[in-house]
């Protein structure tokens, strides 16, 4: 019965996939190239570029100025993010352009005199904004790996940015979210208006000057001069802490991408100040020590195991996770396989484990609503999975007087006190703690895999804590339940993180009700919820590329 009806709702998932809008990705199977980003504008720009002979590098920077423009709500240059990158010869190598706190910040910053959090001020004040990372990194990407020159890499943002482009509905209407709660501030810079509709232009002219400086003088058109003392003004004006020589002393680091194997697949993904990599490498390892594929897709004991596995996870991410820089993040243990069996091995299939009664393993310490994802696969076969963020939705709300573009808001990814939930409900300690230059801890997984030494499939999402479980099930859903990436984006998620002691689950899974009160009959409390991630995907097979864009937004593939 269960299975009956497990196969129509998959066949509805199917349906519903090529009742979208992004209807065309199913015909795009015989493609050379690809691009599937959050904006059908930025997708455009990406693919002119690979048409033109760029790369996935170069198609990467002039989606990622795109976004700025056409998608503020997550798109940025007043942020930051993490790329994984694959060349055509299986070449990996992964950029940290995390933002990070200003060289003034100290741990008990957003704490009253009584060590009370002060609500909001890590999330909508000066204080909440850290040093944007964004173009520093597509710099850094340019010069290690770029084909065509910067200048037309930049050229499409400050196109649409001058001659307008026309709002999506969903767009429109985060606009008008945006505009009535934090719009008030800096009317000028273009993104205000009483109330947006379907199609409506939107034009941005500081942001263009911005995009100008930027195409002329690369890093110094956003670190030094105009742009920089405009931003600092604007710190200095409202209580922030970035000074000049905080833009100055900023520098996305290449760092090792971790690397793991799941049932034949290598896995590549983010490694700290992100916990996407580490966290998913976890989950992996420890579903390898359950039939999952015998479980069934949704199943009773699919979702509890998935879901003692993700606690288990995000219990060590409180604990042991940070900026490498500062902290020492216990990596090898943390991904070690007999760690992992232990693990896992607390987990009962007939009950759930309480989170109270779940803590971070014990190490001897001795071993040295909004981001947005996009992939790309070039013709020549390199491969790019990027995710960039400016925290909350539209970050900061602070848009820089003058120059026109919105901060971010990631200083609340820190654990602002032992223990206080982030915005994500995210909880930790030391190993997270606010220190100056230092990085906050990121849930963002950009993630490439291989098979057989090939490139596989590229993907990511946004969705705070909820991208590594969605990036866990995601591929979860292609290897063992043999999806294509259609249904193995758009399947309905779930997703647990320790604290707060609840699966959260989309709606659609609530439609049986049989396994809902199964679930309850584990003790497993429930909370549902309407939309979890939009994650963009391309997979590989033979030299065919297959698009995955999320049914949730107004996520595309383009490709030729
Ligand atoms: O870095 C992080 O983990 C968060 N700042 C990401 C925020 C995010 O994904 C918001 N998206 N809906």
């Amino acid at each position: 019965m269960i299975n009956i009806f497990r196969i129509i709702f998959l066949f509805l998932i199917s349906s519903c996939i090529s009742c979208s809008q992004n209807i065309n990705t199913t015909k795009k199977v015989d493609s050379k190239a690809m691009v599937v980003s959050a904006h059908p504008l930025a997708s455009e720009v990406g693919i002119n570029i690979l048409k033109k002979g760029g790369n996935a590098a170069d198609a990467t920077i002039a989606v990622q100025f795109a976004l700025a423009v056409v998608y503020p709500s997550a798109g940025n240059i007043g942020g930051g993010g993490f790329l994984v990158y694959r060349t055509n010869d299986g070449v990996c190598s992964s950029l940290d352009f995390r933002e990070k706190a200003p060289l003034t910040s100290t741990r008990n910053m957003y704490l009253d005199s009584t060590n009370k959090v002060v609500k909001d001020l890590s999330l909508y004040s000066h204080l909440a904004i850290g040093v944007p990372g964004t173009v520093d990194g597509m710099v850094n990407i340019h010069e290690k790996h770029g084909k065509l020159p910067w200048e037309e890499l930049v050229q499409p943002a400050i196109d649409l940015a001058t001659n307008g482009f026309e709002l999506t509905r969903l767009e429109a209407d985060k606009l008008n979210r945006f505009n009535k709660t934090k719009g008030s501030i800096n009317k000028n810079s273009g993104y205000y208006k009483e109330n947006y509709s379907e199609g409506d232009s939107i034009f941005l002219p500081q942001l263009s000057k911005t995009l100008i400086l930027i195409r002329d003088h690369k890093r110094a058109g956003f670190y030094s001069g105009e742009t920089a003392k405009m931003l600092v003004k604007e710190m200095s004006l409202n209580g922030g802490k970035i000074t000049l020589q905080d833009l100055d002393s900023y520098h996305s680091i290449w760092r090792d991408p971790i690397i793991s194997f799941y049932k034949g697949y290598k896995i590549i993904s983010m490694s700290p100040p992100s916990s996407g990599g580490i966290l998913l490498t976890q989950m992996l390892k420890m579903a390898e020590n359950f039939p999952l594929r015998d479980f069934g897709f949704h199943s009773l004991k699919s979702i509890h195991v998935m879901t003692e596995i993700e606690k288990l996870s995000f219990a060590d991410r409180a604990k042991h996770l940070g900026d490498p820089d500062f902290y020492n993040v216990p990596e090898k243990l943390l991904m070690n396989s007999s760690y992992l069996q232990k693990r896992s091995d607390k987990i009962n299939m007939d009950s759930t484990l309480l989170s109270s009664d779940i803590y971070a393993g014990e190490f001897n310490l001795k071993e040295s609503e909004e981001t947005t994802h996009f992939s790309i696969v070039d013709e020549y076969g390199n491969a790019s999975s990027l995710t960039t963020t400016l925290n909350g939705s539209f970050g900061s709300g602070i848009i820089v007087d003058g120059a026109g573009f919105l901060l971010n808001n990631e200083m609340d990814d820190f654990s602002i006190q032992p223990g206080y939930p982030n915005m994500y409900g995210l909880i930790g300690g030391e190993a997270n703690a606010v220190e100056p230059s230092k990085r906050m801890l990121s849930s963002m997984t950009p993630t490439i895999l291989e098979k057989d030494g090939n490139l596989f499939m590229v993907l990511g999402t946004p969705g705070g804590s909820t991208i590594i479980t969605a990036i866990f099930q995601t591929i979860i859903n292609v290897i063992d339940y043999d999806m294509n990436i259609e249904q193995a984006v758009n399947s309905p998620r779930f997703h647990h993180q320790w604290y707060p002691d609840e699966i959260k689950l989309e709606k659609e899974i609530a439609k049986d009700s049989n396994l809902i009160s199964q679930l309850k009959a584990m003790n497993h409390q429930l909370n549902f919820v309407n939309s979890m991630n939009r994650v963009d995907a391309v997979i590989r097979k033979g030299n065919k590329l297959i698009g995955g864009a999320d049914r949730r937004g107004d996520d595309i593939v383009s490709s030729y």
